[in-house]
C-alpha cells in the first residue's frame, strides 16, 4: 500500500489561540507589548509553514471583545501593532498566495485600523494557497448573539421562517460563514481553556494544549502538533468501525 501523504491526514482547518506574550516579556524583564511584537513576528512563520504541512485554513485570535479590560497602554499597543503588521505584512501575504478575513466585531475599532482591514480583504481577495482569518475583536458568545440578531432580523421581515432555523441555518449568519469547522484548536503557553474562542464552530474539534509560550511557537513546535493529530481518531459521536 502506497504511504499516506501527510496532506490527507492534516487538519484542513487550525485555529490557534496565541497566548503566553505577556509572561514570555516578563520573564526577559521587558514591558509586555515587547512579547506581543515577538508575537507578531512568530505568526509570519505559522502562516508561511501552512502550505507544506497541508493547513489550508489557519485562524487566530488575536484581540478579545475580553482584551480591552487590559490597561491603556498594553490596548493602545496592540492596535497599533495590528496597523503595522497590516501596513508592513500585507505586500509579503499577497505574494505568499495568502488571503486574509478578519473575523469579530469592527464597530469598536478605530476607522483607521478598520480601513486597513478592510484594504488587505480586497487586496488578497483572489488569493487561494492558505486563508488566514484574524480574529480581532472577537468573541464566540458575541459572535453568536450578533448572528441572531441578523437572523432574528431575517424573520422579523418575513426573509426566513421560525420553523427554517436549524443547524444549517444559524452558522450562514456567522462571522465565520465562509470557512470550514476547524479540525483542530490550538492553544499555547500550558492553559487548558478556549476562552471564549470559535465557541459554535469547534463542536468536534480536537484540541491540542501546548506548554510554550507563544512567541517560542517555532514552525518546527507546530509541524509537530499538527503530526500528532494525524494519529487522532474522529469519530463526531459515532461509534469506531
Ligand atoms: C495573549 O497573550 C495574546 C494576546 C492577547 C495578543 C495576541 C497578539 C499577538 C500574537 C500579536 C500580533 C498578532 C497579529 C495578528 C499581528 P497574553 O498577553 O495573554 O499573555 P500572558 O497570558 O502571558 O499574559
Amino acid at each position: 500500500m502506497a504511504a499516506k501523504d501527510t496532506k490527507d491526514i492534516s487538519p484542513e482547518h487550525v485555529a490557534i489561540i496565541m497566548d503566553g506574550n505577556g509572561r514570555w516579556a516578563t520573564a526577559r524583564g521587558r514591558p509586555r507589548l515587547f512579547g506581543h511584537q515577538a508575537g507578531a513576528r512568530r505568526v509570519r512563520e505559522i502562516v508561511e509553514a501552512c502550505p507544506e504541512l497541508g493547513v489550508r485554513y489557519l485562524t487566530i485570535f488575536a484581540f478579545s471583545t475580553e482584551n480591552w479590560k487590559r490597561t491603556q497602554t498594553e490596548v493602545a499597543g496592540l492596535m497599533a501593532l495590528f496597523r503595522r503588521y497590516i501596513e508592513k505584512e500585507a505586500k509579503r501575504l499577497l505574494k505568499h498566495g495568502v488571503r486574509v478575513r478578519f473575523i469579530g466585531d469592527r464597530l469598536r475599532l478605530d476607522a483607521k485600523l478598520v480601513k486597513l482591514m478592510d484594504d488587505l480583504e480586497v487586496l488578497t481577495s483572489h488569493n487561494d494557497l492558505v486563508h488566514l482569518t484574524i480574529a480581532l475583536n472577537y468573541g464566540g458568545r458575541d459572535e453568536v448573539a450578533r448572528a441572531t440578531k441578523r437572523l432574528a432580523r431575517d424573520v422579523a421581515s418575513g426573509k426566513l421562517s421560525p420553523d427554517d432555523v436549524d443547524e444549517e441555518t444559524l452558522p450562514r449568519y456567522l462571522d465565520t460563514c465562509l470557512l470550514p469547522d476547524p479540525d483542530l484548536v490550538i492553544r499555547t503557553s500550558g492553559e487548558a481553556r478556549i476562552s471564549n474562542f470559535l465557541l459554535w464552530q469547534s463542536a468536534y474539534s480536537e484540541y491540542e494544549f501546548i506548554d510554550t509560550l507563544w512567541p517560542d511557537f517555532t514552525a518546527e513546535i507546530f509541524a509537530q502538533t499538527i503530526g500528532r493529530f494525524g494519529l487522532r481518531e474522529r469519530r463526531y459521536g459515532a461509534v469506531a468501525v
